[in-house]
């Protein structure tokens, strides 16, 4: 059984400036991330017009919020705006990026080529897809990199997404859709998951709010369990898997014809194709 790993501090040397655009709802859980892993406050800056009362609060320990003045060219800059305010908002980072600036995106749906055509000619630009358990440091994040961006700031990008979780890679940004369709909106399907548990519990008869609190902590409990372990999916549930016993007699319906498999790639396929749409 794997532990929850213990918190070191990899961005304590990171080496320079690291400028925030967006401290929106992921933005922040990066800022909390970084600074618990190490970063110096005083080589933060954040760019955000309407900044919330804990954004604020960190000028206090140094952080740099809407600075004036010459911009210092930084190490890296992290873009966290939502995609539709891109087009106004990523200019403003242009007078912060020099010849080694690493350029990483989390915005939906916004492909590379968007980002080389906002920011100067040849910057090395990551453009990266989280998923909601970021707020909370659980994330799994998708990472694709321009053709410009060194393994060293390859290293670096991994060290900034892990401060909101697990980072993977691709060098194919055709993947990003089918990404977008599967971790991306994953998180809904499983809070569906839960509604339709506990919908179907009071359709056996439970009360509904004792229904909602199994359904809750079923899910929550399972994915813990599923995190925490080094069995693969399939085995944790063959575990709880009697031959003839209670859970076989529901997993031969949801793995029957038309069942969860058949549903779920179904879904990831529209999903895929309207991310597909919507990058154009
Ligand atoms: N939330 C998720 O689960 C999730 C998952 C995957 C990817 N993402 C991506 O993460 C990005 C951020 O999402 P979010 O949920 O954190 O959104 P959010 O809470 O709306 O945060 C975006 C922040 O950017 C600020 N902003 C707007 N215009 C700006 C500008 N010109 N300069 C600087 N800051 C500006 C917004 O300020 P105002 O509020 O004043 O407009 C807001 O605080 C999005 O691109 C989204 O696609 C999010």
């Amino acid at each position: 059984m794997k532990r929850p790993k213990t918190i070191d501090k990899p961005l304590r040397k990171f080496p320079g400036r690291v400028v925030l655009l967006g401290a929106g709802k992921m933005g922040l859980a990066m800022l909390d991330g970084w600074l618990a892993r190490g970063l110096d406050p005083r080589k933060l800056t954040i760019l955000e017009p309407q900044p919330a009362k804990a954004v604020k609060a960190l000028t206090r320990r140094g952080v740099a919020l809407n600075p004036k003045g010459k911009p210092l060219d930084a190490a890296a800059v992290v873009i966290a705006v939502k995609p539709q305010s891109a087009p106004d908002a990523v200019p403003a980072l242009r007078p912060f990026i020099g010849k080694s600036t690493l350029a990483v995106s989390i915005m939906a749906g916004r492909p590379l080529r968007f980002l080389e055509d906002a920011l100067p000619t040849g910057t090395a630009i990551v453009r990266a897809m989280p998923n909601t358990p970021a707020a909370i440091g659980r994330g799994i994040t998708v990472a694709c990199p321009n053709a410009k961006v060194t393994s060293r700031q390859r290293k670096q990008t991994s060290d900034l997404l892990a401060a909101i979780g697990t980072v993977e890679w691709t060098d194919n940004e055709a993947l990003m859709d089918a990404v977008t369709a599967l971790s991306g909106s994953g998180p809904a399907y499983v809070f569906l998951l839960a509604e339709a548990m506990a919908n179907a519990g009071i359709a056996a008869g439970l009360p509904p709010a004792l229904a909602a609190r199994l359904a809750r902590e079923t899910v929550a409990g399972s994915g813990e369990l599923l995190h925490r372990s080094d069995l693969d999916a399939a085995l944790l549930r063959q575990n709880v898997t009697s031959p003839g016993g209670t859970t076989a007699a529901a997993l031969e319906v949801l793995m029957g014809p038309g069942g969860f498999d058949a549903l779920l790639t179904g879904a990831i396929a529209a999903a895929t194709r309207r991310s597909r749409d919507l990058a154009g």
